[in-house]
């Protein structure tokens, strides 16, 4: 049988085509437009990424055997508010997760509400990518719009609903909405009052594994697949990734450098760190995890190498960098401002300590290194916590670089494990499918069989000393810079 990922990201859509055995048939990608309406914030069409996904599924089937897909699921970017009239039209564009607009509502949310109550009924704290205030958002600058609204969902979810007509959501993506309660993995009454949200308009929960239902005949139709075909909740991008990488069970861990770059540390037991900083959510192999998220991560070098340097051969670019562990600039990769561990959508992208030798060599190692330092930030948090961990998985666009994989092990002195495929999100979604489908027994079991390490990139212990000195500098800069941010985004 056959099963399909579909990874609804910022950039484009991906799907991919596995067999029972993991064996990748094909892939396929469809980009769309992000729009940045004002500084800080960004928005999609849900309408896009529909339209794009119906064009790449016939795509990625053209040459298949269409009668022998079983099932379809999801990763998909995380925190989105998508939001539906009676008649289900789309409102508004969807507001995303690295939209930093409701810094009100989260001041509203954690500090007259306060942290402590939100962690209580959530396991989490607001930060302005999540769910909960862009609601408190529309409902305060937008009532209008708030007063139609019929339906709540999130980005993957509004796929779901169209492929089958179920108002449907998993644990893990619910979690990242700060109006579920993730430790029992329902919804949370208190936060859904708080917010002025009914439970009419919230989405039946179900675990990223299970079946939601059958796809439409009019869309098993259009695409030439059997009506039978299966449709699983799916997961959150994290979440699939964690599944397409083998990060399940108890303290594993993977790093993804996508558009944003998380850590994700996978764990059988519900844990929250003391303030908040790493998100406690569900997993989607039945248990939970910790996360750090920045906000971008593969999304800097984009900028630096595309926007600024003006090239698209980043290999090239980085043919030049030798000296790992001893440049002298600095790169704050605060782009879109920052969520883990500062939590502050005022925070900018920023170069310190240039001299009149530096070169762009310089700067696009400072790039790679800020991403990776950033990262650092979050495994602190881990640590802190009791956590060790000693090797991670990677995945994502720039995982793709050997360079940057190997900075990533230096900084972190992690041992990095490179996968067969860095489909992550991709291939979880179809992992998920094969599970809702009966062909494997549980998530943990299929990532067993399917996932396979290639190869290992091993911390250098020079480097990896040079890189702890330069770690202890990089942590000075962003206390030193914020009260300038707050001025200078005023
Ligand atoms: C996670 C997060 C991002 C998005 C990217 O909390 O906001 O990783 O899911 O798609």
């Amino acid at each position: 049988m056959l099963y399909i990922g579909v990874d609804l990201g910022t950039s484009a859509v991906k799907l991919l085509l596995m067999d029972e055995e993991g064996r990748i048939q094909n892939i396929v990608s469809r980009e769309y437009p992000i729009s940045f309406p004002h500084p800080g914030w960004s928005e999609q069409n849900p309408e896009d990424w529909f339209a794009e996904t119906m064009t790449g599924l016939k795509e990625l089937l053209q040459d298949a055997d269409k009668s022998q897909v079983a099932g379809v699921s999801f990763g998909g970017q995380m925190h989105g508010l998508v939001i539906l009239d009676e008649a289900d039209a789309v409102i508004r564009p969807a507001i995303l997760w690295n939209d930093g607009r409701t810094y009100e509502e989260c001041d509203y949310l954690n500090n007259v509400i306060g942290k402590e109550k939100l962690s209580e009924y959530t396991a989490n704290i607001s930060f302005t990518g999540f769910t909960a205030p862009k609601l408190l958002w529309v409902k305060n600058k937008e009532p209008e719009n708030f007063a139609r609204i019929a339906k709540i969902m999130l980005p993957k979810d509004y796929i779901a609903y169209m492929l089958t007509g179920v108002h449907c959501t998993d644990v893990s993506d619910a979690s990242g909405m700060l109006l579920f309660d993730v430790k029992n993995r329902c919804w949370s009454k208190e936060m859904c009052d708080i917010c002025g949200v009914l439970p009419s308009q919230l989405a039946k929960v179900y675990e990223s594994y299970e079946s939601v239902g059958c796809l439409k005949p009019e869309i098993a139709g259009e695409l030439g697949v059997p009506v039978t075909v299966k449709v699983a909740a799916g997961a959150g991008d994290n979440a699939a990734a964690a599944v397409g990488t083998g990060t399940v069970g108890d303290g594993r861990c993977n790093i993804s450098l996508g558009t944003s770059g998380t850590i994700f540390i996978s764990s059988r037991n519900f844990g929250v760190d003391k303030y908040n900083a790493l998100h406690s959510f569900a997993h989607a192999d039945g248990t939970y995890h910790l996360m750090g998220c920045m906000l971008s991560a593969a999304s800097c070098n984009k900028w630096w190498m595309d926007d600024i340097v003006g090239t698209k051969d980043y290999g090239k670019e980085q043919e030049e960098i030798c000296a790992l562990g001893e440049n002298h600039v600095y790169f704050l990769p605060y782009l879109m401002g920052e969520r883990s561990p500062h939590n502050n959508p005022n925070a900018r992208g920023t170069f310190v300590g240039m001299t009149m030798d530096t070169g762009r060599t310089e700067m696009t190692q400072a790039v790679l290194e800020g991403v990776a330092f950033a990262l650092r930030d979050s495994l602190e948090v881990a640590k802190s916590l009791g956590i060790r961990i000693e090797r991670t998985k990677i995945c994502g666009g720039g995982a793709k670089s050997p360079l940057w994989r190997r900075i990533i092990a230096n900084v972190m002195n992690l041992k990095v494990d490179i996968l067969e495929s860095e489909e992550g999100p991709a291939m979880g979604g179809a992992m998920l499918a094969a599970v809702a489908c009966g062909a494997y027994a549980s998530v943990e079991e299929i990532a067993e069989k399917l996932v396979h390490v290639v190869d290992t990139v091993e911390p250098e212990p020079e480097i990896a000393a040079k890189y702890e000195a330069r770690y202890a500098q990089f942590k000075e800069i962003y206390p030193a810079l914020k009260p300038v941010f707050e001025i200078i985004t005023q």
